[in-house]
């Protein structure tokens, strides 16, 4: 145990908060880390949008059907990547992983709201005048927590293996 990964073990996905602001330094190094994720080729094929203003959030929560929680939270990321990029998905998923725990060191908590695959993509990409040739990988809801929920984990036995798998 570190304190980076004592940090990660206290991530859990918070969709209640407080409505005190996210203070400005920790969402530009929260960014910072989102944007120092590894990427294939070195593409960095990333676009972050930061939405604070009110009825943004509650246009957001409006056109994602399972981020309604995202009207009330004290900032979304909205984390975009350019689709001509083969690796874009994997690569803005590890940057909005980044940007997750980054927050999380800082005391803010959050929920990752998904994105790709969802038809609101678009709609998300339009409301924030985002260039077309980005498309919505996540939304990262967050704020000061104001209610603490655990999820189960699976048996850390059922889902790893060293060297060879071994059904027995
Ligand atoms: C790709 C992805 C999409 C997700 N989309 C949503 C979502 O749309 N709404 C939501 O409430 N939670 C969403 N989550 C959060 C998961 O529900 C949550 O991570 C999971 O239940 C495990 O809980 P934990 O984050 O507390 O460990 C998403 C997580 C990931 C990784």
């Amino acid at each position: 145990m570190n304190v980076v990964t004592t940090v990660i073990k206290s991530r859990h996905s918070v969709r209640k908060f407080k409505p005190d602001p996210v203070d400005e330094r920790v969402i530009s190094d929260a960014v910072e880390c989102a944007a120092l994720a590894p990427t294939a080729r070195n593409t960095q094929p990333w676009l972050f949008g930061v939405i604070r203003d009110k009825q943004t959030l509650e246009k957001i929560a409006g056109l994602a059907e399972n981020g309604k929680f995202i009207a009330d939270c004290a900032v979304c990321f909205a984390i975009f990547g350019e689709k001509k990029e083969t690796y874009y998905l994997e690569d803005c998923c590890a940057a909005t992983e980044n940007l997750i725990i980054a927050l999380q060191a800082y005391g803010v908590s959050s929920c990752w709201v998904a994105g790709d695959k969802k038809p609101y993509a678009e709609a998300v990409r339009t409301l924030l005048n985002a260039p077309e040739k980005y498309t919505l990988v996540s939304l990262v809801a967050a704020g000061a927590p104001s209610e603490i929920s655990l999820a189960s984990k699976k048996d850390q036995k059922k889902t790893l293996f060293f060297e060879k798998y071994d059904e027995s």
